[in-house]
């Protein structure tokens, strides 16, 4: 999983820095428990808005309360934060992005942006989880976006990079994984349901490794993208001629 990813993305990642999910709505769940238990007020979550509005479901279900903040061209709007940091005096526990391809808005969050939130985020102790469901779906031409966890070069680690086979494979799996300075992934490894259950979706995940092994998922990949742009193409042009 490290060496695909690092292919597929440029990063260095290593297999300290990532832990097995069941996708990216069972991570953030999963972070979101650790973080509001670690919480000694109810916690309060930024989320970008507009965003995937399930994800703000299930960290209510953790018991977050939520702020919304602007996205816009570049992202989610990190000065909107800082204001509300320094001159509101606002701690959130956490900031919910999804970095690449946003969901619904489409947009890149700026490498600019991440490292600047990266600097907030150490200085006001808060996490930052990142949904990057779309990020390896970058059209062919186009290099997929470092992960934001690659960028936290922060001696603990603020940043948890959450990708899912949901979007480039099959939903039906349940699987996913997470990045993050392997001090995280030991917090999360010792959340009491991985303690208890010694892991997530072990099988499914043995199913997929050879995939990943002999680079047929690579293929597929590079198969779908290549699909991906033709829909684009053909559904741009038919807007383009029906409603020129
Ligand atoms: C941004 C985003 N995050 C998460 C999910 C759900 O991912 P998973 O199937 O890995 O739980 C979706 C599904 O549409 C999504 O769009």
């Amino acid at each position: 999983m490290a060496q695909f990813l690092s292919t597929e993305t440029g990063d260095k990642i290593l297999a300290d820095d990532l832990l097995v999910s069941i996708g990216n709505s069972g991570a953030i769940h999963l972070i979101g428990t650790r973080i509001a238990a670690a919480s000694a007020t109810r916690p309060l979550a930024f989320v970008e808005s507009p965003t995937y509005q399930w994800a703000v479901n299930v960290l209510e279900g953790c018991g977050f309360d939520i702020t919304p903040i602007h996205v816009d061209d570049n992202g989610i709007v990190v000065d909107e934060i800082e204001r509300l940091l320094i001159e509101e005096k606002v701690r959130p526990a956490l900031v919910f992005t999804i970095p690449s391809h946003q969901n619904p808005t489409s947009v890149n969050l700026s490498l600019e942006r991440k490292r600047k939130l990266i600097q907030l985020a150490e200085t006001y102790n808060f996490y930052i989880l990142s949904d990057e469901a779309y990020q390896l779906l970058s059209f062919p031409q186009y290099s997929v976006d470092s992960a934001f966890a690659s960028q936290d070069n922060t001696e603990q680690g603020v940043v948890f990079t959450m990708g899912t086979f949901s979007k480039i494979f099959a939903p039906a799996l349940r699987l996913g994984w997470v990045q993050a300075n392997p001090h995280l992934i030991q917090w999360l490894v010792n959340h009491p349901l991985l303690v208890s259950g010694g892991g997530l979706n072990p099988l499914i995940a043995g199913w997929i490794e050879p995939l990943l092994t002999h680079g047929k998922l690579q293929t597929w990949l590079a198969q779908l993208r290549q699909t991906l742009w033709q829909r684009y193409q053909c559904m741009s042009n038919t807007l383009q001629q029906k409603f020129p």
